[in-house]
């Protein structure tokens, strides 16, 4: 059977098996028969440094074979460095099956560090005989010939993802920058690198050893799409913007934990053409205060996530906020543990230029949503489809019900108040019947209201596609459905999942 699917209809379909959180289905793909194997080698093999690494030990033990396979792959004369610093290569005999490092298409440091990690430990002898230098020495010298095989023998990389070193993995890599800064020196980097798609940086703090890489990235990559940056350094202000600022089809830019000094500002700006998603998270846009000009059109920019960022309301951001007309989906979250005020002025001012265009609005704000930003909801995002509230009042979920907005098919809300069966009793009243689903957050309610709003809800047609989501409060958490709320559940017939108690929307 296997024989008839040509081998390309098998590769599309192969790769369409990989992710990069599963593995599985592939490794039983490996064992059908021998052209199985061959077209799902490479596909397997594209994945050990990109993958997501999670700390699970016995999974990141696993994973960390990939090490054994490499060395393998490795020429005479890195084989030999590596045994004159101690490393015992009799599990990685030479020659393998295949040039597995020609597969790879993605590379996080991160990844390399964690498997080198591990199978040092394996294969140098743990932590009484060896001294710390040492141990540094022998991992150090492993990353950087493996940086080496992979940059000389794949034929691009379209995923880098260069990262600090986490607490735990100090012992091997105490220092790590300058091992980072050896990948521009590469003669093959440049092409290499050429095809980058998605670039993401985590906590690397020494700017110093790092800028000739970011150099080198501005002046060879310029067809990224995704950029994915926490924890920035901004020790040279100008390094990252440019390299920003190079790229000519950006699609994806998230923010996070960072400062946004105005050369970083400017360099969002100058994507305003490409960018589709803009994701900040705890960003703080402080260092903006002070003279602001016009930002111009974000022409394709429909997802603004934004979670506890703070500084917002200045007249910068705000002249940013007021060129996002084309936003369809716009997600804010703000913890009080971040500062005490959200921002009220840049909210507002989303709302009012994307207006119809947005069809899915979340909203949490901690506090309950203040009257200005709900005026502002009623008023100009007449054609929003999902809409997520936290801590509403009754009359306000009533003025949205009675808002005409004739999209709406799912709302989802938090109700603080005490009187959950007085919410039920007004919802029925005037809930539309073309909303499909509802998600609310609440306390005790009784079966006869729950019976009242079903009514108003269903009036003579069926259930439809509606479905309901009732999730506890705090103070309703021991609150148990009665054999009478069950009752009322069967005879209308409404899919539902009364009383979740878990926290998310
Ligand atoms: C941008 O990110 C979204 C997820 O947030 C993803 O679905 C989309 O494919 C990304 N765009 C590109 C060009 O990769
Ligand atoms: C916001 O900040 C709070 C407090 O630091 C934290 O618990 C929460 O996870 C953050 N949320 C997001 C989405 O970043």
């Amino acid at each position: 059977m296997a024989n008839k699917i040509s081998i390309e209809l098998l590769m599309m379909i192969l790769n369409n098996v990989q992710s990069p959180r599963s593995t599985q289905d592939l490794f039983s793909s490996l064992l059908v028969n021998r052209i199985w194997c061959r077209v799902t080698i490479p596909i397997l093999w594209e994945l050990p440094f990109g993958q997501e690494c999670t700390m699970d030990d016995t999974k990141l033990r696993k994973r960390a074979l990939c090490i054994r396979t490499y060395i393998s792959c490795m020429d005479t004369q890195a084989r030999t460095l590596l045994t004159q610093n101690g490393y015992d290569l009799s599990s990685s005999p030479p020659q393998a099956a295949f040039d597995y490092p020609s597969f790879a298409h993605k590379f996080g440091t991160d990844n390399l560090i964690y498997f080198i990690s591990v199978y040092s430990q394996q294969i140098i002898g743990s932590d009484q005989d060896n001294d710390n230098d040492d141990y540094n020495n022998k991992s150090r010298i492993l990353f950087r010939e493996i940086c080496k095989l992979i940059l000389n023998r794949c034929s691009f990389l379209d995923y880098f993802k260069l990262a600090g070193v986490s607490k735990i993995f100090f012992r091997n890599f105490s220092n790590y920058s300058d091992l980072i800064g050896l990948i521009p020196k590469l003669p093959d980097t440049p092409k290499v690198l050429k095809k980058l798609e998605t670039f993401v940086l985590v906590k690397v703090n020494d700017d110093e050893l790092i800028k000739p890489l970011y150099e080198s990235l501005a002046l060879i990559c310029d067809d990224i799409l995704n950029m994915d940056l926490q924890f920035i350094s901004h020790q040279y202000p100008q390094l990252l913007p440019e390299f920003i600022s190079a790229q000519k089809r950006l699609e994806n830019l998230s923010i996070a934990h960072s400062e946004l000094p105005i050369p970083m500002f400017c360099a969002i700006i100058s994507q305003k053409e490409t960018l589709e998603s803009l994701r900040l998270k705890s960003v703080n846009f402080h260092q903006l205060e002070g003279e602001s000009s016009p930002t111009g059109e974000f022409v394709s920019l429909q997802k603004l996530y934004i979670a506890n960022c703070t500084g917002l309301d200045n007249s910068n951001c705000l002249s940013l906020a007021s060129s996002f007309t084309q936003l369809s989906n716009f997600h804010c979250y703000h913890s009080l543990y971040n500062s005490i005020s959200y921002p009220q002025e840049f909210i507002i001012k989303i709302l009012e230029t994307a207006n119809a265009n947005l069809k899915h609005i979340f909203l949490n704000l901690y506090l309950p949503i203040p009257s200005d930003i709900f005026t502002a909801i009623l008023n100009s995002c007449t054609m929003v489809t999902k809409l997520t509230l936290h801590d509403i009042s009754i009359e306000q979920v009533i003025a949205i019900f009675n808002n005409n907005f004739n999209e709406l098919t799912r709302f989802s809300f938090d109700y603080n108040g005490l009187d959950a069966n007085k919410l039920l009793c007004q919802m029925a009243e005037s809930v539309p019947v073309s909303l499909e689903t509802l998600v609310i957050r609440m306390g005790i309610f009784n079966a006869d209201s729950l019976r009242k709003f079903f009514e108003g809800w269903c009036c003579e047609g069926g259930a439809g596609n509606k479905k309901i989501i009732v999730k506890r409060t705090e103070q309703a958490r021991l609150f148990k459905l009665s054999d009478e709320h069950l009752e009322v559940i069967e005879e209308y017939g409404i899919p539902n999942q009364l009383l979740q108690t878990h926290n998310s929307s």
